[in-house]
């Protein structure tokens, strides 16, 4: 934009130049007889034509760098619009996990009520790998499943438990399952369970559903 400006502005320049040469030139060496001077006149009048041409074409490029930048200030605007939206949304997230966490083992023990057991039971295809669900089940690369919410931990008999699991003492409860399924390895830091873990609360919980729903 800038280089249209000055590109318009050397024309004027230039324009003005020769207007004033002529003018100069005039009345250094005024010229005998009407001739010359109606020939300057007709000059003259082309250049003020000219000048005006130009004047006009400076008008409207700056009319239409005026919109252009209008329209660019809009699409700024939209833009920082959008970006306001998507940091709102954000925080409105951040607010529910927020809210979640600090809702902290009670409200998730109340998600693991209302859960259902069957979705959780599809989504432990995942654990039949290494676990067997059912009672009396054998063990695989970790130990039989039933009955495992409320039970004490690391004592299914027959498995070779890490003693980081081991370690844990204390029972199974469903907070405690919460927190080795979320995250396994940094709930027991050195446990074998090789397992990325189950980040989504609500298909964690459903999956504790159907732990305990497996028992006598
Ligand atoms: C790659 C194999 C693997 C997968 C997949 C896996 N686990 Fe495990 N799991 C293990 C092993 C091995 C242990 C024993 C860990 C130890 O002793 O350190 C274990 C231990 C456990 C325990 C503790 C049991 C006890 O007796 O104290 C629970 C509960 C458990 N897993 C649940 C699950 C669930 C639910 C899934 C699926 C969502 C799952 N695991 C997926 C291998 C696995």
């Amino acid at each position: 934009m800038r280089c249209i400006f000055n590109l318009i502005a050397s024309v004027v320049l230039a324009v003005l130049l020769v207007l004033v040469v002529n003018i100069v030139g005039d009345a250094i060496y005024p010229t005998p007889g009407g001739m010359k001077s109606a020939h300057a006149t007709a000059e003259q009048k082309a250049e003020k034509a000219e000048q005006e041409a130009e004047n006009e074409a400076l008008a409207e490029a700056e009319e239409s760098a005026d919109t252009a930048s209008a329209e660019e200030a809009r699409e700024a605007e939209k833009e920082a619009e959008k970006k306001a939206e998507k940091e709102a949304e954000k925080a409105d997230k951040a607010e529910e996990t927020a809210g979640a966490d600090s809702g902290g083992d009670k409200s998730f023990a109340d998600m693991v009520a209302a859960a259902d057991p069957a979705a959780g039971k599809s989504a432990t295809t995942q654990c039949k790998a290494c676990h067997t669900f059912k009672k009396g089940g054998g063990k695989r690369m970790g130990p039989n499943l039933y009955g495992v919410v409320g039970s004490k931990k690391a004592s299914v008999e027959g498995f070779s438990y890490s003693q980081a699991l081991k370690d844990l003492g204390g029972k199974w409860t469903v907070e405690a399952l919460s927190g080795y399924l979320k995250n396994p390895s940094g709930f027991a830091p050195g446990n074998k369970m090789a397992f990325g873990g189950i980040k989504d609360d609500q298909k964690r919980a459903a999956v504790i559903a159907y732990l305990k729903s497996l028992s006598d």
